[in-house]
């Protein structure tokens, strides 16, 4: 699995041959003025939920690449209106895709469309296939459901866990997030990009090997191989 990180909660995830694209937020994200969104493949868009710092470029980069949307019903159907290929889940749902399995699982946040829209309850994503198991947990405060992962899912390679605070949880949830999963191995999102969401990189790193986890804080627009 590649691992390219587009800043915010925004990574692509080559799994199985396809181009998988989490949350893309990345033209109004100051600090992703490096990546080139033209660039970007996708056969896949999975949305956790409807704000705009996880969707702003989904419909660009959708009907640049074809690439299907997936996502829960109210932000499918939303995009189906606009013409694009969606598949349409919701809580506790999984489905079987070329590449592999991705099953919605909850989130604790809000979820609204950028023109009002309601969009449905937020949630994350566990994927699993040939190559491996891993979860993109979306915005979410720390919560007792992530024990519910590794009951009902494969053992995860590698989580996505959002770090920032003030919207999430922070690195010290997220670290207790990581018991839950039962994932030793831990990317972080959601910080730096604004304000409120700023974060001391060792210190959230600490956080984690107290517990003896590995937090990886990937710079925009670099690689990693897991
Ligand atoms: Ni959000
Ligand atoms: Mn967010």
């Amino acid at each position: 699995m590649k691992i390219t990180y587009y800043g915010q909660s925004c990574f692509g995830v080559e799994f199985n041959g396809k181009h998988l694209l989490f949350d893309p937020f990345i033209r109004a994200n100051s600090l992703a003025k490096q990546v080139d969104i033209e660039k970007i493949p996708a056969d896949y868009i999975l949305l956790t939920h409807g704000h705009g710092d996880h969707v702003a470029d989904a419909e660009e980069i959708a009907k640049r690449t074809g690439a299907r949307i997936v996502a829960n019903y109210e932000i499918a159907s939303w995009y189906a209106e606009k013409g694009l290929e969606v598949h349409y889940l919701n809580h506790g749902g999984k489905w079987s895709f070329d590449f592999g399995m991705v099953k919605y699982v909850n989130a604790v946040h809000s979820s609204v469309l950028p023109d009002g829209t309601y969009g449905g309850n937020p949630g994350g994503f566990v994927i699993w296939g040939k190559e491996g198991c891993f979860y993109h947990a979306g915005d979410t405060a720390l919560t007792m459901d992530m024990k519910l992962i590794p009951m009902i899912c494969p053992p995860l390679n590698f989580a996505i866990l959002p770090i920032g605070d003030n919207f999430t949880m922070d690195a010290a949830d997220a670290a207790i997030a990581s018991e839950f999963i039962q994932c030793d191995k831990i990317i972080g999102c959601h910080y730096d990009t604004f304000g409120f969401i700023k974060i001391d990189h060792q210190a959230a790193k600490k956080a984690f090997e107290d517990k003896g986890k590995e937090l990886i804080l990937l710079p925009i627009g670099e690689s990693l191989t897991i």
